[in-house]
């Protein structure tokens, strides 16, 4: 395994071994990838939501377990902005800590009302957001750890598109649990970036689509290598539910029901759907749904493991505080007496 180069509020936290969270990631995130991202000496997560019952997120669970020989990995829970879709968390979570499973990743809308059941359960919580505000009202709210993205981030950017430069510093100055910081991330130069501006780790999710422990088809991973950082399109900002995603043809007929004026949601819903999505990761057919992609697709350049993947970023994070050392001026040379 890689040589440990970090030792940061968050790797003491989770006790891994470097700073790299790999988020929720909706049909992808199953128990292959995250047990590949555990082993590899980060952090993953189960993306409850991914599986069609109960019965089958418990399995994912035990599976996982066996996959890191017990070691810890936590479960995506994706907060809801419409109430009913959030009626299943109560079990999704009594599941979880029947499974022994005590780190949950949060995210969507507020934390607050699924605190008290976490806590007492003795989870310990990274709530993720995509604005300064909703970090301070998760600290409140008594969240262990934040995540902050960017707006070049695959999935929810958030409503006003803030960069994840801006992010890292104003984080830094705000929050006062830890942070991990995520969009556009992809390469070893922006781990150390993220460290340098205050985080205590980075969060990805683009760049893992082509790891070889993701399920979805080749030709969908193909289609990310090809990718480029300008190949993401922002869609459903209408409805405040922002998506970074690929721009393929749904994308682009959902834009053109954007552009013309379109409020009817159900006219959407064909090119929306989550269902297709699915779909476009077991065929094939990367045209077909909303696809969750951010700029960091740029990085992805080979299909490997996960092991791999980190390995470069870290080689190439040690380069960068390399660079960062060399760059510090000689001792001045002592100037003559009385100059
Ligand atoms: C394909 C894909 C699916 C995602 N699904 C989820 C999800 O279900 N829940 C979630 O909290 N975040 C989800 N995300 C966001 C990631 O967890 C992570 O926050 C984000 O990808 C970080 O930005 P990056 O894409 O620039 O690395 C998804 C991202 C991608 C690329």
């Amino acid at each position: 395994m890689t040589e440990r180069l970090f030792d940061t509020a968050i790797t003491r936290l989770l006790g891994i071994r470097h700073p790299i969270l790999c988020g929720g990631l909706m049909w992808l995130a199953d128990a292959r990838y995250v047990a590949a991202v555990v082993n590899a000496g980060g952090m993953g997560f189960i993306t409850a939501r991914t599986f069609p019952d109960f019965d089958a997120f418990r399995a994912e669970l035990r599976l996982c377990g066996e996959l890191t020989r017990g070691r810890p990995f936590g479960v995506n829970l994706f907060i809801s902005g419409r109430a009913e879709e959030n009626a299943v968390l109560d079990r999704y979570l009594e599941i979880l800590v029947e499974e022994g499973v005590r780190l949950v990743e949060t995210a969507g809308n507020t934390p607050e009302a699924l605190m008290p059941a976490l806590k007492a359960a003795g989870c310990t919580v990274i709530h993720k957001v995509s604005a300064v505000r909703h970090g301070l009202r998760a600290e409140k709210a008594g969240v262990d750890a934040l995540a902050i993205v960017g707006q070049e981030c695959g999935g929810h950017p958030g409503l006003h598109f803030v960069g994840t430069m801006v992010q890292g510093a104003l984080a830094a100055r705000t929050f006062t649990v830890p942070f991990a910081l995520g969009g556009g991330i992809g390469d070893g130069r922006q781990l150390l970036a993220a460290l340098a501006l205050g985080a205590d780790a980075i969060v990805m999710g683009s760049r893992m689509t082509v790891a070889s422990e993701v399920w979805a088809h080749e030709d969908y991973k193909r289609k990310v290598l090809e990718l480029t950082e300008a190949d993401s399109r922002l869609v459903m900002a209408s409805f405040r539910n922002t998506y970074r995603c690929i721009d393929n043809e749904a994308a682009r007929a959902v834009a053109e029901l954007e552009t013309a004026g379109e409020r009817d949601f159900a006219r959407y819903l064909p090119h929306v759907r989550g269902a297709n999505a699915r779909e476009a990761y077991a065929t094939g057919d990367w045209n077909r749904g909303i696809l969750s992609m951010g700029q960091s697709a740029a990085f992805a350049d080979e299909i490997k493991p996960v092991a791999e993947i980190f390995a470069e970023i870290l080689a190439d994070a040690a380069a960068a505080r390399g660079r960062l050392d060399r760059m510090r001026p000689a001792e001045e040379a002592p100037t003559s007496a009385g100059s």
